[in-house]
């Protein structure tokens, strides 16, 4: 017997793959890592195989991509088994997403409060007072200037950083285990960027959530995560503590750490990969 709890993931050769003219691709190639709570980050150039990883954790890869691996665990219990219902349990009430652009993740024709409360509707027995309540307080706890008025709004209504912050307060409500972002920021403009991200924190922090934050800016969710894992085509090749990066080995995490702006790279290009596998 051990009394430390399993991790909140623990992943092996976790490979995501298509039927391709020359023969099968395999987009996810035998990744392995584990999340052991805190926060997390996947990184990783766009087409790296990211999203594709988080589908496979939501049992959202459709056909005909084939998911395989030979250990899927969340919280110690396995998910590989699961049947359609148990992945739709598990996404509902284990597993939040949170994804880039909420005018695609929002119902355009649903008030925003209806949406918030879903998470409610389908999960708990709650009259609509008290499912009212909760969204408000949701709503306010993302930050909404006049949470009513969010409520009663729909999402086309919203500036980008107020539609995250709604997806955010949908995603939350559940109460997940763990909350998958993936690039929740990327649509938002820099200033904006920093503040959901600072938000997202703060409130996994807060409910004890875990959190896996994907993303294709290094050095922006470096400031957000405890531990990064870097993906580059199909395979992980770095994991390390955010506070290493500076000294990280891998030449891809090296590129992708020196994409930041700063004095030093003002006024010149930034790299690129074709620039670092000319060198290699
Ligand atoms: N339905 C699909 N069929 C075949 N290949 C796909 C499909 N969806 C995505 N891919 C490929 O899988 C790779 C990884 O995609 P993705 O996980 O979305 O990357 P990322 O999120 O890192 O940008 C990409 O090369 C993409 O072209
Ligand atoms: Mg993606």
């Amino acid at each position: 017997m051990t009394d430390t709890l399993p991790p909140v993931l623990d992943v092996a050769g976790l490979t995501v793959s298509f039927p391709g003219a020359g023969g099968e691709q395999r987009v996810v190639d035998g990744i392995s890592f584990v999340h052991p709570g805190g926060r997390l980050a996947l990184v990783g150039e766009s087409g790296s195989g990211k999203s594709m990883t988080a589908r496979a954790l939501l049992g959202l890869v459709a056909a005909p991509g084939v998911v395989a691996a030979t250990r899927l665990q969340m919280d110690g219990s396995d998910l590989s088994g699961l049947n359609e219902s148990g992945w739709q349990r598990l996404r509902g009430q284990r597993i939040g997403l949170m994804l880039q652009d909420p005018r695609h993740a929002l119902d355009p024709v649903r008030r925003i409060g209806s949406q918030v409360e879903e998470g409610l509707r389908i999960h708990r027995r709650l009259g609509r007072a008290e499912r009212r309540d909760r969204a408000l307080s949701m709503l306010e706890a993302v930050g909404m200037p006049d949470p009513l008025r969010a409520y009663r709004a729909y999402p086309h209504q919203l500036s980008g950083g107020m539609g995250q912050r709604a997806m955010l307060a949908a995603t939350l409500i559940a109460e997940p285990r763990l909350l998958i972002a993936d690039e929740p920021t990327s649509a938002l403009d820099r200033e904006l960027r920093e503040q959901v991200l600072e938000l997202i924190g703060a409130q996994v922090d807060l409910r004890g959530m875990a959190l896996l934050l994907i993303s294709h800016d290094l050095p922006q969710v470096a400031q957000h995560c405890e531990h990064v894992l870097v993906m580059h085509r199909g395979r992980l090749v770095e994991s390390l503590p955010a506070s290493r990066l500076a000294d990280a080995d891998h030449p891809y995490t090296r590129m992708l750490w020196q994409c930041r702006p700063s004095a030093a790279t003002k006024g010149r290009p930034l790299p690129t990969l074709n620039m670092l596998e000319a060198q290699t």
